[in-house]
């Protein structure tokens, strides 16, 4: 790049380096969470290098390469020799809760980005091909992890987590908060049911997924809720919804499905949802001319290589069209929520 270049130049070429190099510095990232350092730094901030080193094991050279990569992410910083967390390696990698990324990043890292070699093949043949590492023939990264419960673990707290620090914008609809039975489709491991019933003491909700993920979610449905929260197994293409609720969920269900599949499930929700029953679709939208939004670059691409072989993080207008050919008279749609994700809601007449 030539030293006269534009500003907004700099700024792209800042941004090129930042992506081509993230690979690494994301790995030396998720290594900085498997050795703890995150939470060793929040409790003892400004330690040595010689402190680290006997804390985490690491041979002094290999500690030193790490710590380069971590100063240069600028989650962590150096100052007279002793290194301290950012802020934000503070407030998103240092603890356990629900605001932490661990879990995040660490099934981004195991099962996520594996796939992404296989991007260039997977997109010019229109398959999963990233699906080839997991044993088994079935369509779905999903199906095939039923097998393999560890793997199955580690993507269920992956999506777990993010759907925690996600949630806000669906937690405080007030829509949501007026229904009497929700039912949540592909509702993974319950930490959706688990917070919309704590934030609504009065709402029943039935999960809905495969019979492999509602035994993990059986962990995150609060014990002595008299049955606040239920779990319904099952295959949600193939079997039919559980009536007697007035209101249907899809929370990040339907980016993972293609047009025909979409219009499948929509079909089968208006069918069991009472008249002045709503559907509640929160996810990823991508924007209206489909040019930005990292997340849900990331997400389509995951969805293409590896978990379906379709889908993507779809614009809400794309939403708004299925629910109206499926039968939802009123369709309303709030977009620009964190996270690039948007609700849409329909009522059916
Ligand atoms: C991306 S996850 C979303 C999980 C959860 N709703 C959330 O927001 O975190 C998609 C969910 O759909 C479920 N799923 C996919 N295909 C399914 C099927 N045929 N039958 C039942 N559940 C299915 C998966 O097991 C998974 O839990």
């Amino acid at each position: 790049m030539s030293f006269d270049s534009s500003p907004e130049t700099k700024r792209l070429y800042e941004r090129f380096q930042l992506i081509i190099n993230g690979p690494a510095l994301f790995n030396a990232i998720v290594t900085g969470l498997d050795l703890d350092v995150f939470p060793y730094l929040c409790k003892n901030p400004k330690s040595t290098f010689e402190e680290l080193r006997e804390y985490t094991g690491i041979p002094s050279h290999k500690l030193r390469v790490l710590l380069q990569a971590l100063c240069a992410t600028e989650l962590l910083e150096k100052e007279d020799g002793g290194y301290t967390n950012s802020s934000v390696a503070e407030e998103l990698l240092a603890d356990e809760g629900p605001e932490s990324w661990r879990h995040i990043l660490i099934g981004w890292q195991r099962i996520y980005y594996p796939a992404f070699t296989h991007m260039t093949s997977a997109l010019r043949t229109g398959t999963n091909t990233g699906l080839a590492s997991y044993p088994g023939s079935e369509p779905t990264l999903y199906q095939r992890l039923a097998k393999d419960p560890e793997t199955e673990g580690i993507l269920h707290a992956s999506m777990g987590a993010f759907t925690q620090q996600s949630m806000p914008g669906l937690l405080e609809n007030a829509e949501i908060g007026s229904l009497r039975h929700l039912l949540d489709v592909g509702g993974g491991d319950g930490t959706t049911a688990a917070a919309l019933a704590k934030r609504h003491p009065e709402m029943r909700i039935t999960v809905f997924d495969m019979p492999s993920v509602t035994r993990i979610a059986e962990q995150a449905v609060p014990s002595g809720s008299d049955g606040q929260v239920r779990l319904h197994p099952g295959d949600i293409f193939d079997d039919p919804y559980p009536r007697d609720v007035d209101g249907i969920l899809f929370s990040h269900v339907l980016e993972v499905f293609d047009a025909e599949q979409i219009l499948h499930l929509l079909g089968k929700a208006y069918e069991a949802l009472p008249s002045g029953g709503k559907i509640f679709l929160y996810g990823f939208n991508v924007t209206e001319d489909e040019t930005r939004g990292l997340l849900a670059a990331r997400l389509s691409l995951y969805l293409n290589v590896l978990a379906s072989g379709q889908g993507m993080a779809y614009p809400a207008t794309d939403y708004e069209a299925w629910l109206k050919q499926v039968g939802f008279s009123t369709v309303e749609s709030v977009t620009a929520l964190p996270y690039e994700h948007g609700l849409t809601i329909g009522t059916k007449a």
